[in-house]
């Protein structure tokens, strides 16, 4: 049977971060925020991915302020009750360091019981929480003196990481330190996208090995703390596909595997529990990158292709550790095809289990419709859907079938243990 593959004890969830849900948060981001939301809304039409159904929110100034979001920080008793309703076993979340620490060395008792209470709450539906320590967005004062940079400021990050772990070490299992930090340093560092909109080679090369390192050294701080705590990151990680056989496209793949999907995950080798995969799209190679031939995207326009996580886990297995997916999902307001993607990844999943690849759980992006960085509101990624004037929730079709999944593998438990 299909869903006898699954470990008993696989861990079918969904993730959040703090920024993108809580609402009233003040760091680097909203900054970044009050600064380009009028000029990104002047380029909306510009932007060749957009669909004209969303022209019209795109071209809001408040489509790009993050502001109340889906102010979860009141809601997330009934986030998880939903959580709860589709039968979720984990859950993935950001703590958000700008509100730990606001001022320099001044550490908020407030916002440290606010994290405790999520944690209780989870705890009450028996979810296993998945803590994530940096989810992209910094305190003020950490990016007036050169953010991670300077290699200088790594203390001030490990200090949040020990002052947290120290608090949530009985209340949590899972520690993830560093969401994808090779998007960060590229849209960050080098495409100049996203705040502190540096750009260039070495400014990203740094940051990427200045990330590397304080992963490491997190993780050795973690694990002095409780060597229990299982500790890893949130890799984004692509499935490249080449068009054409030939030695310019074999070549292109190679480096883009090593450089892309290798390189990071390699520098913290030796300090990582498990990997945490988020997947996204397929990339295919043909001369060059992104050629995608697939008619079938989201509405951000990414390639869907579910399969292709299938390929991305099998290459993973070299690293010979336990998997989580962290993150997987599409924008996808009409909810169109969110059933079908989900059903796909199950699948691809099983085949990886099947293959001996090690997944021990699934996170599905996202519990609810958030603030999708810097293209706002309008994309719609949420098993959820929330209506941000109201802040009503409203479950989607594909939510209740991911609670039909997992309800299957239950029922194929069951089974067994009879
Ligand atoms: C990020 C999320 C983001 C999602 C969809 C991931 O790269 O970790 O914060 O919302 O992709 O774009």
């Amino acid at each position: 049977m299909f869903f006898d593959r699954f470990p008993k004890d696989f861990l079918w969830g969904a993730s959040t971060s703090a920024h993108q849900v809580e609402g009233r948060n003040i760091n680097d981001w909203t900054e970044f925020e009050q600064r380009s939301a009028l000029s990104f809304a002047k380029n909306a039409e510009n932007l060749g991915f957009f669909l004209d159904r969303f022209a019209k929110e795109a071209a809001k100034k408040e489509n790009y302020i993050s502001g109340l979001s889906a102010n979860h920080i009141d809601n997330y008793e009934e986030d998880f009750y939903l959580a709860n309703k589709i039968g979720l076993g984990s859950y993935r979340f950001s703590i958000e360091w700008s509100r730990i620490e606001p001022e320099e060395g001044k550490f908020d008792d407030k916002a440290i019981r606010y994290y405790k209470n999520i944690i209780r709450v989870l705890r009450t539906y028996q979810i296993e929480p998945f803590v994530t320590l940096w989810h992209w967005t910094l305190p003020v004062w950490f990016v007036a003196k050169g953010g991670f940079k300077k290699r200088k400021n790594d203390h001030y990050f490990l200090r949040y990481v020990e002052k947290i772990v120290t608090e949530f070490k009985d209340e949590v299992n899972y520690f993830i330190t560093l969401n994808e930090p090779e998007i960060y340093s590229m849209n960050s560092y080098y495409r100049g996208l996203w705040p502190p909109q540096k750009k260039g080679l070495y400014n990203f090369t740094t940051v990427f090995n200045n990330l590397a390192r304080i992963h490491n050294d997190s993780y050795k701080i973690i694990k002095n703390i409780n060597s229990n705590l299982q500790v890893g990151i949130a890799k984004n990680n692509s499935y490249f596909e080449i068009g054409k056989d030939n030695f310019r496209n074999r070549t292109i793949k190679k480096f883009a595997d090593y450089f892309w999907n290798d390189l990071f995950l390699k520098k913290i080798s030796n300090h990582q529990d498990f990997i945490g995969l988020n997947y996204y799209f397929r990339n295919r190679i043909d001369g060059w990158f992104n050629k995608n031939r697939n008619p079938k995207t989201s509405d951000l326009g990414w390639d869907l292709y579910p399969q292709g996580i299938y390929n991305v886990l099998l290459d993973l297995k070299k690293y010979k550790k336990p998997i989580y997916i962290t993150e997987n999902g599409l924008a996808d307001a009409r909810d169109k095809h969110r059933e079908w993607f989900l059903a796909e990844t199950v699948k691809a999943l099983a085949k990886a289990l099947g293959k001996s690849v090690d997944v021990k759980g699934y996170f599905h992006w996202s519990l609810i419709d958030n603030f999708e960085w810097d293209k706002g509101f309008w994309p719609r990624f949420g098993l959820v859907e929330v209506d941000y004037k109201t802040q009503k929730r409203t479950m989607r079709k594909s939510g209740e079938y991911y609670g039909k999944i997992i309800a299957a593998h239950n029922r194929a438990k069951n089974r067994q243990s009879k």
